[in-house]
């Protein structure tokens, strides 16, 4: 009965869908939902984010219980943990060259089929930055390939998200550049030696994490997910928000975040992380019926 009465009403509501009014209020309210979130990794709206936390987010972005992954960084639950890595890894410029920052982000690519579900490609775009805060010189473009599902008020409830090539687009250190390595740990060790204090102390010294990190493998930014530097390098970025929380993923054991993991556990893990069966957060609802 439910389906004889979908089958007879669906052309309606199809034809009517692609000329109504609201297709077009929900394109464009999706589009603007996901150039508004790239738009807040643009200096100076990261900085604020950095600084002032969670209630510099506008309302409407993320749904409280916004869940996903991007790969090949990791795994996100909940508004604070998705709103930290969408802004706090958002580079700050540092005063000290290459002084970058994220500067221009285009939506290159968005498509969107339903009011639940787009998918979009971002360039954002990598600057010095001049000492009025205004975009220097072009330094390197970031890409970033995602699915979304909305909440019914717009908002992202989930995202499956990919960075390809992280390690060239930042010309990070690799295994043939052992003196950059060493300073990737330093670099680590200091600012953990800042934010991972008190209660949330995880080293005893600066040098005593740089005898642990350089103990551990250093790991590959195109697989910033295990027990080794660089998934240390993203995750001392979050201890300015939650120390609590990210000085652990930083220490010795990498406290549940920067652990080794196995890749079908965790790249193909889609039931456990949005709690629906495979594939169902990012097709539309009336797919299924197909
Ligand atoms: C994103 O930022 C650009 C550049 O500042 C601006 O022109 C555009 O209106 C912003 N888009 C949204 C949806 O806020
Ligand atoms: C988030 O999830 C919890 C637990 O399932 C639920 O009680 C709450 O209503 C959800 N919040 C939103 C905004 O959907
Ligand atoms: C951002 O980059 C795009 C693509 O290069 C360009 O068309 C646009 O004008 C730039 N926006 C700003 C605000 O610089
Ligand atoms: C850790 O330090 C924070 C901030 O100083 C404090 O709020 C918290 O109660 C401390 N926790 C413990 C277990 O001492
Ligand atoms: C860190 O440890 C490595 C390996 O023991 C050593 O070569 C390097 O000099 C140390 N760096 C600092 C800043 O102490």
């Amino acid at each position: 009965m439910v389906s004889l009465l979908w089958f007879l009403i669906a052309p309606a509501l199809l034809s009517a869908a692609s000329q109504s009014p609201l297709h077009s209020s929900w394109r464009k309210r999706n589009k603007e939902t996901v150039q508004k979130i790239y738009n807040l990794t643009i200096y100076p709206a990261n900085a604020k984010i950095i600084t002032e936390g969670a209630s510099a987010v506008p309302t409407g972005l993320f749904n409280a219980n916004a869940t996903g992954r991007v790969t090949p960084v990791g795994e996100f639950s909940g508004f604070q943990d998705s709103i930290e890595y969408f802004f706090g890894l958002a580079a700050l410029p540092t005063g000290a060259p290459p002084n970058g920052a994220i500067t221009n982000a285009t939506l290159v690519d968005f498509t969107t089929g339903c009011a639940e579900v787009a998918a979009s490609t971002v360039y954002l775009t990598l600057s010095t930055i001049n000492a009025d805060g205004s975009a220097g010189a072009y330094i390197s473009t970031l890409k970033q390939v995602a699915f979304w599902h909305f909440d019914e008020e717009g908002a992202v409830l989930q995202y499956d998200a990919w960075i390809p090539s992280i390690a060239l687009f930042g010309n990070l250190p690799h295994d043939s550049d052992p003196a950059g390595q060493r300073g990737t740990i330093q670099g680590v060790c200091d600012l953990q030696a800042q934010t991972c204090v008190g209660n949330n102390t995880v080293y005893d010294s600066a040098a005593a994490c740089n005898q642990t990190l350089s103990a551990k493998p250093f790991g590959s930014f195109d697989e910033a997910w295990g027990d080794n530097v660089v998934c240390r390098t993203s995750h001392v970025l979050l201890t300015k928000f939650r120390p609590e929380v990210h000085c652990p993923h930083v220490g010795p054991t990498g406290g549940g975040k920067c652990v080794d993991v196995e890749y079908n556990d965790v790249c193909f893990n889609d039931e456990f992380l949005f709690g629906e069966p495979l594939g169902r957060p990012f097709n539309c609802p009336d797919e299924d019926d197909d």
